[in-house]
């Protein structure tokens, strides 16, 4: 039995503002994501081992009010019914993440078929509902044993990482297409290496830059062995954190704050993956703060794999000024503050921003062509209640996923090849370092009783769905 509530999809009457949306394409890809460690709980069930978010958790003042993944959502125990829950909202894809210590518990060696069946039983649901699965094997739930043995800092990591992608094919690989190696690898090697905010809580830059490289290459490596694997024609990406940020001013320095913080976290990323080297500016700046990418020979090939989409997750930018008191950049040193643009801002403080969505997706579609784009993430955090009536009134979230859809619109208009759109998150869930307080979903939770409720912004979604399907 669905355990959703709230009004019907199908006969809601409410919420018909939905924009025309006359540029994009008639297969375009609507869907909701997720990732495992977010929604999963049962972290100690059938074998899994645990991850270095459920260490990372353990730790005094990591995460608000000591907040962790153990039960989440319960999703591994309620996953038929949240597949209904979906398959209800018309979306056609749903982007989920592997749990790779619940698929390969020791992060090498044999794979643990309880693990698996979970993920085929998953699959087999979706697929019986029309929805088709978009896998990514990482979403930061790295299994602790490979922490333990150096983590991402270790070049070894990488290799391990292409042998469970393999494994993961094995058992998948027949009925899933499209496949996301990593998911913004700049939050696992910045905000876990460098920043300590994210697991496994370290602050060390060298170690983040080393990072950040294993990373790369372990995406290079993978997504060359699903290929070598692959059984049918499959699509096979990345999907990074991308913002296009802005300068405060032109002044020379504030420029050059831009261009740090820009190459820190996009060009870092984009270059190695779609221009075959890093971009030598951000190789200097490191340089200059006695860091070096461990680059081998040959690795730069090896992480150029082609890639059949770009996945962009997009949130908001920021406005950069130079302050040589400050760090706000990106990380990998100082000079670099925010300035406060007086926008709306959501509850995770972030800047509402949709004319940054467009601006991003065309400056992609001009400085990397060729790379078909998947919004694999957008959605915003606001204070949602259940109110008397039952429903969850988020209209707040409805206008944030109202006009960054158009944005998506206007860009393909400007040229951009963007063929699908995910909403985060199908579900409040676990928020990483702010717990369960902030809630990103399209559907409601209540984590005392696992309850399901749809909000609004669920309702418009769905609304505009099955208005774009039926009007192509
Ligand atoms: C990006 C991450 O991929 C996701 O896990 C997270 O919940 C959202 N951003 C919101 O912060």
């Amino acid at each position: 039995m669905p355990t959703h509530t709230g009004r019907d999809v199908n006969t809601t009457t409410a919420l018909d503002d939905r924009p025309a949306l006359r540029h994009l394409p008639a297969d375009f890809l609507w869907g909701v994501a997720t990732s495992s460690y977010q929604i999963e709980g049962a972290v100690g069930e059938d074998g899994r081992t645990p991850s270095i978010w459920d260490t990372f958790c353990r730790v005094p003042g990591a995460v608000v009010d000591q907040e962790n993944g153990d039960v989440a959502c319960d999703h591994y125990h309620r996953m038929t019914d949240d597949v209904a829950m979906i398959a209800a909202m018309g979306v056609n894809t749903y982007r989920f993440s592997i749990a790779w210590p619940r698929v390969q518990p020791h992060g090498r060696g044999p794979a643990n078929r309880k693990g698996l069946d979970f993920y085929k039983r998953l699959v087999d649901e979706l697929l019986g509902r029309g929805v088709d699965p978009w896998i990514t094997l990482y979403h930061w739930d790295l299994p602790q044993e490979l922490e333990d043995a150096g983590g991402w800092p270790h070049r070894d990591t990488a290799h391990r990482f292409a042998d469970y992608a393999g494994l993961v094919h094995d058992a998948l690989g027949d009925r899933v297409r499209n496949w996301t190696t990593l998911n913004e690898p700049w939050c696992s090697a910045y905000l876990g290496y460098a920043e300590g905010m994210h697991a496994p809580g370290r602050r060390d830059p060298a170690a983040a830059a080393a990072a950040t490289h294993h990373l790369l290459l372990g995406h290079g490596l993978a997504a060359q062995r699903l290929r070598d694997r692959a059984t049918q024609p499959l699509k096979v990406g990345i999907t990074l954190n991308l913002s296009d940020h802005l300068a405060a001013s032109d002044a020379p320095a504030d420029l050059d704050a831009l261009r740090r913080a820009d190459g820190i976290a996009n060009r870092l990323y984009l270059d190695p993956l779609l221009r075959g080297g890093y971009p030598q500016d951000v190789v200097e700046d490191l340089r200059r703060s006695g860091i070096e990418l461990p680059v081998r020979d040959g690795d730069l090939e090896q992480i150029a794999q082609p890639v059949d989409v770009l996945g962009v997750n997009y949130y908001s930018y920021n406005t950069y000024a130079s302050d040589s008191s400050a760090d706000e950049g990106g990380g990998y040193g100082t000079g670099i503050r925010t300035v406060d643009r007086g926008a709306e801002r959501t509850a995770m403080g972030w800047e509402v921003l949709p004319e940054g969505l467009t601006r991003l997706l065309v400056r992609l579609h001009r400085e990397y062509p060729g790379t078909p784009l998947v919004i694999t993430e957008n959605g915003a955090a606001y204070d949602d209640r259940v109110a008397d009536d039952g429903g969850v009134h988020d209209a707040e979230r409805v206008a944030y996923f109202r006009s960054h859809i158009v944005a998506v619109d206007e860009a393909v208009a400007r040229g951009a090849d963007v063929r699908g759109y995910f909403a985060w998150s199908l579900m409040d869930n676990f928020e990483w370092a702010e717990g369960y307080r902030r809630r990103f979903g399209l559907v409601h939770v209540d984590y005392a009783t696992q309850r399901r409720t749809l909000k609004d912004s669920a309702l418009w979604y769905s609304r505009l769905v099955s208005s774009f399907s039926g009007s192509r």
